[in-house]
């Protein structure tokens, strides 16, 4: 059972989580201008909480991620709301290829987990249609506290040599803003924000 297994049961139990989703999918509405007739891809979708936040939107979401458990969670929540046009994926696109097209793919706090950023930049690129969009949330650069010791991840990112990375895997239009912060308190008691970027860009049509 893969870490993020173990917790989809009780994701949505975070009230914290429900909020951003809810924050970044206004963000994202606020910097891209949305259709009725996209069809949407979200990466790592988790329990597809900013999915649920903008499914309105879109004429159809897939929400794809590679952990079965968050696969179905996703599942009961769609069924339970009978809800068509959202389709959970249980996928690695890390090691593993897909072919459909999308207009936009949308991600939150999913790229620290990503080995490989440059590579999957360039598989959003092919996988979107000309003139569509990116967006990707996730942490600024931070000092490790964030997720701890022997978390073998990205230590957030440097919005500008992220904007850098979109731009040599062909995007255009790259543009960022802070969208929420993350606030903890530590063993001292002290409150630390994480903040984080909502980071957007077109593939030219
Ligand atoms: C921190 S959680 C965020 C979940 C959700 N985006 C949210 O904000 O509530 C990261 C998610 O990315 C997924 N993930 C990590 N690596 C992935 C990969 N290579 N392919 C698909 N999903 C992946 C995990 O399974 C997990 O559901």
């Amino acid at each position: 059972m893969s870490e993020f297994d173990a917790k989809a049961r009780d994701w949505d139990k975070n009230q914290l989580y429900i909020e951003r989703s809810e924050v970044v999918a206004n963000a994202i509405q606020g910097m891209i201008p949305l259709h009725k007739n996209m069809k949407a891809l979200e990466y790592g979708s988790g329990t597809a909480l900013l999915s649920f936040a903008l499914k309105d939107q879109f004429a159809e979401i897939t929400l794809m991620d590679s952990s079965r458990g968050m696969t179905e969670v996703t599942q009961e929540k769609i069924a339970a709301q009978h809800i068509r046009k959202m389709k959970p994926l249980f996928f690695d696109l890390e090691h593993e290829n897909y072919t459909a097209k999308f207009d936009i793919i949308y991600n939150q706090m999913v790229m620290h987990h990503v080995n490989d950023v440059d590579t999957m930049l360039t598989k959003f690129f092919s996988l979107l249609n000309p003139g569509g969009y990116i967006a990707l949330v996730d942490l600024y650069s931070e000092d490790g506290s964030f997720h701890g010791e022997g978390f073998n991840g990205h230590l957030g990112f440097d919005v500008e040599l992220l904007s850098d990375k979109l731009k040599e895997a062909g995007f255009r239009k790259v543009e960022h803003q802070q969208c929420f912060t993350i606030e903890r308190k530590d063993e001292d008691g002290r409150i630390n924000g994480y903040p984080l970027f909502l980071l957007t860009a077109c593939k030219p049509k």
